[in-house]
């Protein structure tokens, strides 16, 4: 039975990208402060996830102690929630994470007990070192089934993070074992080959993301370093279209104004947010260009005109032949401007650039 937690994709911070295993008590307190100075928290970024790293070991019950750099997690979970912000963990099904720390195995009732006991809001659940185990479809669906149940039963409300990478059509499953959110890929890297690839050409299928049910292309990279400043405009483009969970990887307490710029811009996190959480989905390609629309619950249409090249393109048409004739207003998001419709199109693009538009009658 599924939990009605995340009727939008779920936005937040997770520690992986940035930090990977280097993560402690102080970073993330010092994280939940940024995201509330800088005006994360307040344009929807309210999860701060620890991901794989925080674990030590169990204690003689069986009970899962955080190791040395988490002296007390209940104390810095009541400090998150204070911030007016929800906190998550990470834990995988095997005898071992990802990291090599311990894991869930044979423990799943207990540690689903202990993550609702400390105040968890958002649980993250890989697929490591129990592969040896969980190497079918009905094994990986029993595995996460089992924590799906343990944390309902906890009678805490959970999001469910499935983090076992698009096997098996879990997007077709996701939703009967409990879960909010479901990995389509492999990690995401900061560098744009790898983003393009999940974002172009390796999203989940459409018809199964909606309403507490998300495709996951993986968390954003933005602010890393290892893109441009256009090809995180094609990475945030590309994720709001597809409505993805949005969850930041990047060290939110030292931002420049262009990435702050470029994580807050509330048009496009509307976009991403949009209530009837439709999956936009490519209309037109034409060699390395690519033109994606997204139907929005107000009737108007998100348009995202793409460039993969490495040299600038302009990309011109008519509306007419995107489905889009007789639109009267068109608005760049990014760049906060309205222009009227005239019947034909004509947008210049940066090399890896992005333009992002929605267009109404
Ligand atoms: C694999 C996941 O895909 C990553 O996001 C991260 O959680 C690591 N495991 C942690 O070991």
């Amino acid at each position: 039975p599924q939990k009605n937690l995340a009727a939008k994709p779920p936005m937040g911070w997770n520690s992986w990208n940035k930090f990977a295993t280097d993560i402690d008590d102080k970073t993330v307190r010092e994280i939940a402060d940024a995201m509330v100075s800088s005006g994360l928290r307040d344009a929807g970024y309210i999860y701060v996830n620890i991901d794989d790293g925080w674990q030590g070991k169990r204690d003689q019950n069986g009970v899962l102690q955080p190791n040395e750099k988490f002296p007390d997690m209940k104390a810095l979970a009541d400090y998150v929630h204070s911030k007016g912000l929800k906190i998550g963990i990470y834990s995988s099904q095997g005898p071992k994470t990802c990291g090599g720390y311990e894991g869930s195995y044979g423990h799943v009732e207990q540690d689903a007990k202990t993550f609702a006991a400390w105040g968890m809001d958002y649980l993250k659940y890989d697929l490591c070192s129990g592969e040896a185990f969980y190497h079918t479809k009905e094994t990986v669906y029993a595995s996460y089934q089992q924590m799906g149940e343990a944390l309902a039963a906890t009678g805490r409300d959970i999001i469910f993070s499935l983090c076992q990478y698009g096997r098996f059509d879990v997007g077709a499953w996701g939703r009967d074992v409990g879960g909010h959110l479901w990995r389509t890929t492999g990690d995401i890297e900061d560098n744009y080959a790898r983003m393009s690839w999940i974002g172009f050409d390796a999203n989940g299928k459409p018809n199964h993301t909606g309403p507490n049910g998300w495709n996951d292309p993986d968390m954003l990279e933005v602010g890393n370093g290892g893109m441009s400043h256009d090809e995180y405009k094609t990475h945030m483009s590309l994720w709001a279209l597809m409505a993805a969970p949005l969850l930041l990887g990047n060290d939110v307490r030292t931002m420049t104004p262009d990435t702050i710029a470029l994580l807050t811009n509330r048009e496009v996190i509307a976009i991403d947010q949009d209530v009837a959480g439709v999956q936009g989905l490519p209309v037109k390609k034409d060699g390395t260009t690519e033109i994606w629309t997204k139907k929005l619950s107000d009737g108007s249409t998100a348009v995202g005109l793409f460039n993969r090249a490495e040299a600038p393109v302009t990309v011109s048409g008519n509306w007419a032949e995107i489905g889009l004739g007789g639109a009267g207003k068109v608005r760049d998001v990014w760049a906060h401007k309205d222009a009227k419709a005239t019947a034909a199109y004509s947008f210049t693009l940066p090399a890896h650039g992005a333009v992002l538009l929605t267009v109404s009658r």
